[in-house]
């Protein structure tokens, strides 16, 4: 997917409002922690936290979205540090957050993510939140969002089968209508994950 293409248009292509699910799961983010944005794209997410007193440093690796993103923190007047990098090439132990945020990363290969959501873990500090959203299969059948390969969405056991129960604070597949610009719009079946280390 060339998302410098996808990003390339007037308007912000997932909206400039936060995605529904980091709403309904703010609560329990370390408030006011320091917080790792994955994946961040045009900004809408990480622009909301640092509005909301979080200290938020944010990544991806398309041009375009990184400098729309850096424009919406600017017309919002917070600030965000964001990186231009590429996701596979982050050394996730080198990072320590209180906060690690994932919303829609849907690229990461079925044999990747198993070390992807150990690294994000490594990058959450003890006592800290890892919060991912997602798609689960089902929304092949939607077609509202997301990538069109099955193999990318996520279920329960692509937690379960890694993280200590112990670990898991919240693990909820549901389905709601979202309507967050172009990109997103329409009834979707989703995922969110909690981890607390
Ligand atoms: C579906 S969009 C989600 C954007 C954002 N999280 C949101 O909710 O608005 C997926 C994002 O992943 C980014 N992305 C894809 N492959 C990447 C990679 N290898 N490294 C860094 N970012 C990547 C894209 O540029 C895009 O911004």
């Amino acid at each position: 997917m060339d998302w410098d293409e996808r990003y390339s248009i007037d308007e912000y292509l997932f909206g400039k409002e936060p995605a529904q699910a980091l709403l309904r799961n703010e609560e329990h983010l370390v408030s006011g922690g320091t917080t790792l944005v994955i994946a961040d794209g045009e900004g809408r997410n990480s622009v909301y936290l640092a509005k909301k007193g979080f200290k938020v440093t944010a990544t991806d690796n398309s041009i375009v979205a990184n400098q729309k993103a850096k424009s919406l923190a600017l017309s919002e007047n917070v600030e965000v540090d964001y990186k231009l990098e590429d996701f596979f090439e982050i050394k996730w132990t080198e990072k320590s957050y209180d906060n690690v945020v994932g919303i829609c990363f849907q690229f990461v290969p079925k044999n990747l993510i198993e070390p992807v959501l150990l690294g994000l873990r490594s990058a959450t500090k003890k006592g800290g939140t890892l919060l991912i959203h997602g798609y689960t299969p089902k929304q092949i059948e939607y077609g509202t969002g997301g990538p069109k390969d099955k193999s990318l969405m996520y279920t329960k056991n692509t937690f379960t089968n890694l993280f200590h129960e112990s670990e898991i604070f919240k693990l909820e597949e549901y389905e709601a209508t979202i309507n967050e610009g172009i990109g997103h719009s329409g009834r979707s079946a989703m995922i969110d994950f909690i981890g607390k280390f």
